[in-house]
């Protein structure tokens, strides 16, 4: 299994256009690397590969990836679609851009296929350019291309935009993929309010976690902006109550990914990140290529 960290922020990406917080100034001066939206892209076999997560960036991030060139056809192109983990606008805008693309399936949890159709109605849109296969995830393992994935249940957050659902289930999922040809597993966590039940036994069976690092403290964004609006109903757990976890896996190859802009693991001089390096967890840039 392939999978390349297109993307490592969360949602406004880093800088952030309306974000003048000290780490945003240096990252637009370029002293610190920037770095796009959320998403990661998985194949089992090479030559098809899937989004997790679909950001406003994924122009970009595709241009920027060979592996998801287009060709050789004119019109070929490896992306067979998306999973989605939750149903955030940073998370599922991108499908406006791959609009039209042939033939491409999106899976989410039923409450996040309901709500880009109920509440926010991104489905008809994009059905209107060319029809995208739907399907809900569940609790059982599904296959993808030689990948056998299964949904985590995560957390119950929903959108700002989104009012409660008719539909029964969690409104974040985390991803496993195991490949069965190497026996690799990875997770992709990139949404996680606080350490589910079971999630030891998930993390202890994978080689490699890709966990949320939204917020390095839980008071970070009233000290770097100068408002704290929202940051605990954005429903991330921070790195300072997740490292103590992650701690307890040495042998599992540990990322945080969906860094926020006033994360200050964003520069590789802080304390925060030396502290991470300590542990032996990574913070890698985008572009970044995993191999299981
Ligand atoms: C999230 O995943 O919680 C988002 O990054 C929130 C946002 O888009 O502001
Ligand atoms: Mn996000
Ligand atoms: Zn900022």
């Amino acid at each position: 299994m392939k999978a390349v960290l297109l993307g490592t922020t969360a949602g406004g990406g880093f800088p952030q256009w309306n974000c003048a917080c000290s780490l945003c100034v240096r990252a637009r001066s370029g002293s610190l690397s920037s770095r796009s939206q959320d998403c990661l892209a998985v194949s089992g076999n090479g030559t098809d590969w899937w989004l997790v997560n679909a950001s406003p960036d994924v122009r970009t991030q595709i241009a920027a990836c060979p592996l998801l060139n287009p060709g050789p056809g004119a019109r070929e192109t490896p992306l067979r679609g998306a999973l989605f983990t939750d149903a955030e606008l940073d998370h599922t805008l991108g499908l406006l851009t791959l609009r039209g693309g042939a033939g491409l399936t999106v899976w989410a949890p039923g409450t996040v296929l309901h709500a880009l159709k109920d509440q926010f109605d991104l489905r008809t849109v994009i059905d209107g350019y060319a029809p995208v296969a739907w399907r809900q995830v569940d609790d059982q393992p599904f296959d993808l291309g030689g990948l056998r994935v299964t949904a985590i249940p995560i957390s119950g957050k929903r959108p700002k935009y989104a009012r409660s659902s008719t539909v029964d289930g969690h409104w974040v999922v985390a991803y496993r993929f195991h490949d069965p040809a190497t026996g690799g597993v990875l997770v992709y966590a990139p949404c996680l309010a606080s350490w589910p039940d079971g999630f030891d036994e998930v993390v202890t069976e994978a080689d490699c976690l890709l966990l949320d690092g939204t917020f390095y403290a839980a008071s970070e964004m009233g000290s770097a902006t100068g408002s704290a609006s929202g940051q605990a109903a954005m429903g991330h757990l921070p790195i300072t109550a997740s490292l103590p976890e992650l701690r307890r896996f040495p042998s599992v190859r540990r990322i945080y990914t969906h860094l926020n802009n006033t994360n200050p693991v964003l520069d590789p001089s802080s304390p925060e990140s030396e502290k991470l390096r300590e542990a032996g967890v990574e913070i890698p840039l985008d572009g970044t290529v995993i191999e299981l």
